[in-house]
């Protein structure tokens, strides 16, 4: 939506943000503004750089400004679990938390978004931490190659943060056999130990698979980087043996892993529906109202792409 069909920002503009360290190529106030502005809101989306010993400090900022939210990214995730006052039961499932929302009670002592009061609250304020990641994975999963994880086998690659909430969510998602495999491998091991004690339905390897799979997901930064190695050992995993593809990088669109999968006949994905969705997800969080989806997909493909 073009700048001159928003209202001008004035002294009852609300404001939400993204903060992370460094924030200058985010694409959230690409995405979250269209998103504001297709619904009508007179709020504002922002960026700023906060490094992490500075982040209790920005998040009380936030807070006594009356922001009605906050994206949270590297590296102020994991950090964050820490600083809010109270998890929803999505962060605390992934130990992270991606968004915030400021809330305050209502006449009744419920405690709701700051913009449903109208005016300033009259007690105290809370942030409460959310995550949007895992579900957007799942939805971009289904959305962009037509996946019903249950029942799957599933060959992922990573066991850093990103890797983590994936295997995790993938195993809630009832995936028949996961394959875990990661570069520093205790890492994959510790992280089948908890998947085991935590959705004992699923089975966990450590190790590349011998038979098909369904999926093999990069959860790993490599692929950001043009001269960055396969993610995987091809040595000991042919892509030739799985179903799909799905490259949580998003930018470059097509990683050389992307690129190789579809030569191979994999149906092809990148990480953009995943961005989008979690972003999605907060804005329905913020405004309690369904997200205009298709217009932010544009702006995120604009902002990210150029297209
Ligand atoms: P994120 O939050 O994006 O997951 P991370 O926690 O630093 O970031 O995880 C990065 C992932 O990419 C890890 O799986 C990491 O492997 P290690 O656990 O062994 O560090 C993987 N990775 C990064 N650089 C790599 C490289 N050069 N070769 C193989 N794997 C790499």
């Amino acid at each position: 939506m073009s700048g001159s069909l928003r209202q001008a920002i004035d002294a009852t503009t609300r404001y939400c943000a993204v903060l992370g360290h460094p924030i200058k190529h985010s694409a959230s106030p690409a995405l979250q503004n269209a998103g504001l502005a297709a619904l009508g809101l007179n709020w504002r989306y922002l960026a700023f750089d906060v490094p992490p010993a500075l982040l209790r400090d920005a998040l009380a900022g936030a807070k006594a400004m009356r922001f009605v939210g906050l994206n949270l990214t590297v590296p102020h995730k994991l950090l964050a679990c820490d600083m809010v006052d109270t998890l929803d039961e999505s962060a605390v499932s992934w130990g992270a938390v991606n968004t915030i929302r400021f809330e305050a009670q209502d006449g009744a002592g419920a405690w709701v978004p700051l913009p449903c009061l109208g005016g300033v609250p009259p007690g105290a304020v809370r942030s409460r931490g959310f995550n949007t990641d895992a579900d957007a994975l799942v939805r971009s999963l289904r959305q962009s190659l037509g996946l019903d994880l249950a029942g799957m086998k599933v060959l992922l690659l990573g066991a850093g943060g990103a890797g983590r909430v994936a295997a995790l969510k993938l195993a809630t998602e009832r995936v028949a056999h996961l394959f875990l495999v990661n570069r520093t491998r205790s890492k994959a091991e510790a992280l089948a130990e908890e998947i085991r004690s935590r959705c004992p339905p699923t089975t966990v390897t450590v190790g590349y698979p011998a038979p098909r799979v369904d999926l093999v997901l990069n959860a790993t930064s490599l692929g950001l980087g043009a001269e960055d190695p396969a993610p995987f050992d091809e040595a000991q995993f042919s892509l030739s043996r799985a179903a799909a593809a799905y490259d949580m990088i998003y930018r470059p669109a097509e990683t050389r892993f992307l690129r190789a999968a579809k030569a191979a006949g994999c149906r092809a994905a990148n990480g953009l529906g995943m961005l989008l969705y979690q972003g999605a997800q907060a804005l329905e969080i913020w405004t309690g109202r369904s997200a205009p989806v298709e217009v932010m997909r544009r702006a995120l493909e604009a902002e990210v792409y150029g297209t």
